[in-house]
C-alpha cells in the first residue's frame, strides 16, 4: 500500500456505505429486517448505549463476543448457548471462560426485540449489530451491515479451543487460522486494531513479564518503563491472574489508531499484538494505519463485514432462537 491508496480509500469508503460490499456473503441482505423489524437498529443501539453508559468496557466485550462467535462454526450465535447437563457449549472453552463477557447485554436486547418483533431477529445478527454499535459509540467507524444470519442449534467447545487464536502463538499460526476462515493477513492486522479498546487479564500476557518463551526472563522487546508498570499490575503470583491491563495503554476507551502507534515503541500488550511488527508485510500495514487513520477506519468496517460473513446460516438453515441461551 502506498499513500495514493488514501484517495482510493476515500472513494471506497463511500462505496462501502452506499452499495452492498462484494465482501459480504451474497445470501445476506442489507434490507433483511426493513419490513419485519423496522426499529431493529434503534433497539440494538439503545441496548448497547445503556450497557456502555453503565460500564465503558462493555463495548469492547461485545466486539470480542462477535469475533469469538464467528471463528467457531461461523457467526451463528453458538457462543451464547449455555452449558446444560447434556450439552457442552463454548462459554467454558479456554479462550472464553472467565473472559468472554456481555451475555446479559445480549439477553436484554433480545428481550426488547421479542416485544417489538417476536421470533424475528437472530441472536447472531444481534451480536453483529451490537459489535458495530459498540465500535461507533467508542468513536470508531460506522459501516453498513448485511443481515439475515440464523442461529445454530449446536456449539463446539473443542472447536472454540482449537480455532480461536491464542495470544502466544506466532503470527504465521494466527494468520493460518484467519486464512482457514476465508480471511487473510490483512484482516489479522486490521482486526487486531480492535485491541484499541478493552482490557486483558494478566494471565493472557504474564509470561512475557517473567518467563518469556521459557527463558526465565522478561520478553526482551518490552522497554523497562512498560515492563515495570505491567509487573506492578501483574505481580508474579497466581493471585494476580485476573487483574486487568488496557490493551491500548494510551487511549483504552477510544476507538482510534493509537493501538498501532503503541506497537512502534514496543508497547503492544499481547505477544500477538507486538508480533505484527515482526513481519515486514504486516509492519508496513501498521505504518500505513498510523499515517492514514481514515484508511484504518474504512478497512476495519470492510474486514468486520467479511468476518461477519464467516459460515453464516441463512434461508431455512438453523433457527431464530427465542432465548439466545438455548435452542428453541
Ligand atoms: C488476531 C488474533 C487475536 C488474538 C490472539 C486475540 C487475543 C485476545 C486476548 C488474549 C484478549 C484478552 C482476553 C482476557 O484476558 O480476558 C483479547 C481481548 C480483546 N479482543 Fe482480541 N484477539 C485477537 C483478535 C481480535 C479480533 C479479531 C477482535 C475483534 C474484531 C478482537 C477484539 C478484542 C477486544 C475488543 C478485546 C477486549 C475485550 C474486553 O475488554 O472485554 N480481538 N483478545
Ligand atoms: C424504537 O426503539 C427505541 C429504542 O428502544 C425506542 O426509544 C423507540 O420508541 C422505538 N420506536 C418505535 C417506533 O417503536
Ligand atoms: C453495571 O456494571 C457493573 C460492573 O461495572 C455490573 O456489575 C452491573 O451488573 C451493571 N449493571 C447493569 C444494569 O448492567
Ligand atoms: C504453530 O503451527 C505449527 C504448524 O501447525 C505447529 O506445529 C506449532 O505447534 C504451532 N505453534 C504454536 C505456538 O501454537
Ligand atoms: C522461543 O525459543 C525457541 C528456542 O528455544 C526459538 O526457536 C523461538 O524462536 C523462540 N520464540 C520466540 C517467540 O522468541
Ligand atoms: C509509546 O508511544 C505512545 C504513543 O503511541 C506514547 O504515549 C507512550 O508514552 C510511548 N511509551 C514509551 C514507553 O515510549
Amino acid at each position: 500500500m502506498d499513500p495514493s491508496s488514501y484517495t482510493h480509500s476515500l472513494l471506497s469508503f463511500v462505496v462501502v456505505l452506499v452499495l452492498s460490499t462484494p465482501l459480504a456473503s451474497s445470501q445476506l441482505d442489507y434490507k433483511f429486517y426493513d419490513s419485519t423489524c423496522p426499529n431493529l437498529t434503534n433497539i440494538v443501539r439503545s441496548g448497547v448505549w445503556s450497557a456502555v453508559a453503565n460500564e465503558t468496557r462493555m463495548g469492547a466485550s461485545l466486539l470480542r463476543l462477535h469475533f469469538h462467535d464467528c471463528f467457531v462454526n461461523g457467526c451463528d450465535g453458538s457462543i451464547l448457548l449455555d452449558d446444560t447437563s447434556t450439552f457442552t457449549g463454548e462459554k467454558n472453552a479456554g479462550p472464553n471462560r472467565m473472559s468472554a463477557r456481555g451475555y446479559e447485554v445480549i439477553d436484554a436486547i433480545k428481550a426488547n426485540l421479542e416485544k417489538s418483533c417476536p421470533s424475528t431477529v437472530s441472536c447472531a445478527d444481534i451480536l453483529t449489530l451490537a459489535a458495530r454499535e459498540a465500535v461507533h459509540l467508542a468513536g470508531g467507524p460506522f459501516w453498513s451491515l448485511p443481515l439475515g444470519r440464523r442461529d445454530g442449534t449446536t456449539a463446539s467447545q473443542s472447536a472454540a479451543n482449537q480455532q480461536i487464536p491464542s495470544p502466544s502463538e506466532p503470527l504465521e499460526n494466527i494468520t493460518a487460522k484467519f486464512t482457514s476462515k476465508g480471511l487473510e493477513m490483512k484482516d489479522v492486522v486490521v482486526l487486531s486494531g480492535a485491541h484499541t479498546i478493552g482490557f486483558a487479564k494478566c494471565s493472557s500476557f504474564k509470561q512475557r513479564l517473567f518467563n518469556f518463551n521459557s527463558t526465565g526472563k522478561p520478553d526482551p522487546i518490552l522497554g523497562s518503563s512498560i515492563l515495570n508498570d505491567l509487573q506492578s499490575t501483574c505481580p508474579n503470583q497466581d493471585s494476580s491472574d485476573s487483574n486487568l491491563a488496557a490493551l491500548d495503554l494510551v487511549t483504552p476507551n477510544k476507538f482510534d489508531n493509537v493501538y498501532y502507534k503503541n506497537l512502534l515503541n514496543n508497547s503492544g500488550l499481547l505477544q500477538s499484538d507486538q508480533a505484527l511488527m515482526g513481519d515486514s508485510n504486516s509492519a508496513a500495514m501498521v505504518n500505513n494505519y498510523i499515517k492514514y487513520p481514515y484508511l484504518f477506519a474504512n478497512d476495519f468496517g470492510a474486514s468486520m463485514v467479511k468476518m461477519g460473513s464467516i459460515g453464516v446460516l441463512t434461508g431455512k438453515d438453523g433457527e431464530i432462537r427465542k432465548n439466545c441461551r438455548m435452542v428453541n
